[in-house]
């Protein structure tokens, strides 16, 4: 009997994950035993982790009428925090004659630093998926094989970019999903969700959809390119971006003096009431909402990315070709954002705020 063990978090799985499993089982025409083996995921990680009894309900309704012979095994959970790859096989390998090990590309890159890699090779042919544009699988996939004698193959699959973060931060946010029953999912997700309905009950809709949507755009980009900021952090940032636009009302709040009776008043009113209103108290989402609209000298990464995202999520007209910038290369992409954004301003002869210039300055004209 033959087995094909697909580990990963799966907090949730999604479409991705099934399609490439659904691929490899084609491809290698195989006809034994799938098992799924969901890792632990210490609940301290993140605060939007799934826990494992419904990550497993969920892979179930899933995979449920997908056809495939398989069984979700709870080894990972039994066993707790840090198990290695190795040894989950050897477990496996005491019960199958031959085991198949699928990895996506990025594991099989970095397969020789995890522990004991000869030992994964030995027991296990590795099916390996590598994404579009991956460069480099195939010449390690023949340095592997050289080294350790390893048996690897490689499965043809082009896939939609998805990745669990963007799924829990789709379903998160109330957006479109695939993932079936997510009335499972959704008690995570409380705090967020009281967020959600303040902020929906003080804007308009069409300013509540601008503000998730920047906020989807925001966890994207940090994905895409891996900028490695939390993503719940550039979620809250984004939604909360535009807190104030419809409350410009001072309040008792202090402000920049040339900021009042301008557009860019709701940047510095939206951080002080994103801390008095939402009980925000992070000072990186906080300076990002403060100058989402400006910009400044030597913003930081979150206060990039939120700046850009304002800009370029998907409520908004023509941004196809700075998307795409964007979308090509992080820095060159804020840096258009800002451009752009400069010119137009400069072009409505509106006068251009202090900050801005300072950030053009700095960003364009390098005087970094
Ligand atoms: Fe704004
Ligand atoms: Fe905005």
């Amino acid at each position: 009997m033959e087995a094909l063990i697909f580990g990963g978090a799966f907090d949730p799985l999604h479409s991705e994950h099934v399609n490439i499993l659904l691929n490899s089982i084609k491809q290698i025409k195989f006809s034994g035993k799938t098992i799924i083996v969901p890792t632990f995921v210490p609940p301290h990680k993140s605060k939007a982790v799934i826990d494992f009894e419904t990550r497993v309900k969920l892979i179930d309704e899933t995979l449920k009428d997908k056809g495939i012979d398989y069984e979700i095994s709870d080894i990972e959970f039994l066993r707790g925090d840090d198990n290695y790859a190795s040894e989950i096989l050897e477990c496996f390998a005491k019960d199958y004659d031959k085991l198949y090990y699928l990895i996506g590309g990025d594991s099989l890159m970095t397969l020789e630093s995890w522990h004991n890699p000869k030992k994964i090779m030995d027991i296990a042919t590795i099916l390996v998926c590598g994404r579009t544009g991956y460069d480099g699988i195939d010449d390690k996939i023949e340095y592997l094989k050289k080294k350790y004698g390893a048996d690897i193959i490689r499965i043809d699959y082009d896939g939609k970019p998805m990745s669990s973060t963007l799924l829990r931060t789709r379903l998160m946010l109330g957006l479109d999903t695939d993932v079936p029953q997510i009335e499972k999912v959704k008690p995570y997700f409380n705090q967020l969700h009281e967020i959600l309905t303040k902020l929906k009950s003080m804007q308009t809709e069409d300013l509540f959809l601008h503000s998730r949507a920047v906020a989807y755009r925001a966890v994207e980009l940090n994905h895409i390119h891996r900028l490695g900021l939390d993503p719940y952090k550039c979620l809250i940032a984004g939604l909360l971006h535009d807190n104030a636009k419809q409350r410009l009302s001072l309040d008792g709040f202090s402000v920049p003096d040339d900021a009042i009776g301008t557009p860019v008043l709701h940047q510095f009113l939206g951080a002080l009431k994103a801390e008095r209103d939402f009980g925000i108290s992070d000072k990186e989402i906080l300076s990002a909402i403060k100058y989402h609209t400006t910009g400044k000298a030597d913003m930081s990464v979150l206060e990039k990315l939120i700046y850009s995202a304002d800009m370029l999520s998907e409520d908004r007209p023509d941004i196809e070709r700075l998307l795409q910038v964007m979308k090509n290369d992080f820095e060159i992409g804020f840096k258009a954002c800002l451009s752009s954004s400069y010119f137009y301003v400069l072009s409505k002869k509106r006068g251009m705020y202090g900050l801005t210039k300072e950030a053009f300055e700095f960003y364009i004209q390098n005087k970094e």
